[in-house]
């Protein structure tokens, strides 16, 4: 079984893209973790990270994205009907040795038509994953920086939620607008998993000023508030970053990169595994508890 995770937060560019694909990387290639990343972002800049263009057109031509297997167009295509009767077949192995894989389900600019078209698509990604769930130990879904119907059907998917911040003043307010979210969410939807919010780890952090100081301490009043987890490993500020992408290779692989970024993600891996420990913990004793 799968730990299902969504990287949240509907602020833009604040590292979701960049954490989710590091951390997926980290715990194929250091790990040898079976891993699946899907990209549920009409963006697609998971996909862009991990997979060279004329690969992605190929996919889109021959095998399908995340966007054919969740929508249902009145007319199905036959590649389509292959695609939708076996969904396996979209997915695309970015890498693969004798002891786990890593794969990704692309995405592409049509998935956008479900934000248009949100009628019965709540369950829709949490019914696709579970055709995958036993084939890896960790699926990590990059979302959209749009609180839409592509965050229920995230929501409604995972077992846990991480939630990559920039540490600046916009982002207090976009951390009151995410629990909001998740609040109404569970308010009015049946959630089989009872998501749980791992944490929050700050991106993109500079250490070279006061007013980033003061919002990093005024977004830990808030999550102390809040009772969410703030990660103490981070993804610090380092041009490396937007590099790898060029090079669509995970941080810890390139020789550019300083040591204290190249080991952020592995740091990061390891707080999250004891976080996911510590909440089957306390579910546990909450269960006790009831009894
Ligand atoms: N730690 C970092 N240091 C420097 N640049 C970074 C860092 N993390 C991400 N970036 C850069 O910041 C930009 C935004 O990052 P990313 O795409 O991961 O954010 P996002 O939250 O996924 O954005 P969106 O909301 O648009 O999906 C990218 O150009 C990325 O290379
Ligand atoms: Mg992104």
């Amino acid at each position: 079984m799968a730990a299902v995770i969504a990287l949240l937060n509907m602020k833009g560019g604040v590292g979701k893209t960049t954490l989710a694909v590091n951390l997926a990387w980290h715990f194929y290639q250091i790990e040898q973790k079976n891993v699946l990343l899907v990209d549920l972002d009409p963006q697609f800049n998971t996909t862009q990270y991990v997979m060279d263009f004329q690969a992605f057109q190929k996919q889109c031509k021959e095998a399908g994205t995340i966007a054919d297997l969740l929508i249902d167009p009145p007319q199905l295509s036959p590649r389509l009907r292959r695609v939708k009767k076996n969904p396996k077949a979209a997915l695309h192995t970015i890498r693969k040795n004798a002891l786990a894989k890593f794969d990704l389900l692309p995405a592409e600019l049509n998935l956008a038509w479900i934000v248009k078209n949100p009628a019965q698509m709540d369950y829709r990604l949490e019914m696709l994953l579970k055709k995958f769930n036993d084939d890896y130990d960790y699926i990590f879904i990059d979302c959209a920086p749009t609180d839409s119907v592509l965050t229920t059907m995230a929501l409604t998917a995972s077992d846990y939620l991480l939630i990559p911040m920039r540490p600046d003043r916009f982002s207090i307010l976009g951390f009151a607008n995410l629990n909001e979210t998740i609040k109404i969410f569970r308010k009015n939807c049946p959630d089989p998993h009872g998501v749980k919010v791992l944490g929050i780890v700050f991106t993109q952090v500079t250490q070279n000023s006061t007013v980033e100081q003061g919002a990093m301490d005024d977004i830990q009043a808030a999550a102390q508030k809040e009772g969410t987890y703030l990660f103490s490993s981070m993804l610090k500020y380092s041009t490396s970053f937007s590099r790898s992408v060029k090079d669509q290779t995970p941080i810890f692989r390139t020789d550019y990169a300083q040591y204290p970024a190249r080991r952020a993600p592995a740091k990061i891996a390891d707080e999250l595994k004891g976080r996911i420990t510590a909440l089957a913990g306390e579910a546990k004793q909450a269960k006790v508890k009831k009894k």
